[in-house]
């Protein structure tokens, strides 16, 4: 039977590749962000508007049951620490991490309700290793990983709830980074496996995280981003 899956965020990128999937997998997807986008306009798929920093979001109903939940919001603030104010980091707090826990607070409930669900989050490879110009992105999505992990201690065992750690994907929100041929080659050779990440790859990994496939599975931050965090290559 079809199941019912809510995305915040996600309109680009990974929530459209992953969208595409669910969908063709006769799943319905709900999808809350700022804009539409192309995944508001699948069929398949139901929009709401939501800004995830606003104090009163707008969050479509919390009845349930929901199947899984991906939460997708994020920024590449990428700056030298002397140069990133306090404001550059409550922004990054609050996208990364208070949104998620704002939503997971609203939807727990819901998703409980469905005896079998799963969570989705988003941390960055530059969590487990350090990189210049990170400091912001680092802390925020650092706090996901240590809250993801003890949430998914506490729901066990009716919500699963992993992390998803990228390396530079092709996605809207990495478009600075991978602007021009010197720097896509660039970013392709510093990967162990010699190219960055798109967002399919990113999006096969939420599809297993939510599917049957990896029931045994929760509380796991998953490294995909082309062996950047764990290979040393010449
Ligand atoms: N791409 C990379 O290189 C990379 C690397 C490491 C980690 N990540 C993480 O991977 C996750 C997915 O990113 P992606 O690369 O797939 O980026 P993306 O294509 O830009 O998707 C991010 C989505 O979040 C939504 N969003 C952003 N700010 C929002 C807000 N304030 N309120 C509501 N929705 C908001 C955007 O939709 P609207 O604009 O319509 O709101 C967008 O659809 C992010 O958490 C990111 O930090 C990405």
């Amino acid at each position: 039977m079809g199941k019912t899956f809510y995305f915040i965020g996600g309109s680009t990128g990974t929530g459209l590749s992953l969208a595409r999937k669910l969908i063709h997998e006769g799943h319905s997807v709900h999808l809350m962000a700022r804009t539409e986008n192309e995944t508001g306009q699948l069929e398949g798929v139901t929009f709401s508007p939501l800004q995830i920093t606003d104090e009163s979001p707008l969050f479509h109903p919390a009845e349930g049951p929901i199947d899984g939940l991906v939460y997708f919001p994020g920024t590449i603030n990428l700056k030298p620490f002397r140069s990133i104010s306090n404001h550059d980091f409550e922004t990054d707090w609050q996208i990364h991490f208070l949104g998620a826990v704002k939503t997971l607070r609203f939807y727990g409930e819901a998703l409980k309700k469905s005896g079998n669900a799963s969570v989705v989050l988003f941390s960055t490879v530059a969590v487990q290793t350090g990189m210049p110009f990170h400091t912001s992105v680092a802390a925020a999505k650092g706090a996901v990983e240590g809250f993801a992990r003890a949430l998914a201690a506490e729901w066990a065992p009716s919500v699963r709830v992993n992390v998803i750690a990228p390396s530079l994907t092709d996605t809207p929100l990495a478009e600075k980074l991978l602007k021009g041929d010197e720097r896509r080659k660039a970013a392709a050779d510093r990967h162990p496996l010699k190219r960055f990440g798109q967002p399919e790859n990113l999006a096969d990994a939420a599809r297993f995280l939510l599917s049957e496939e990896s029931s045994w599975i929760t509380g796991q931050i998953i490294p995909v981003d082309g062996g950047m965090s764990s290979l040393k290559v010449l």
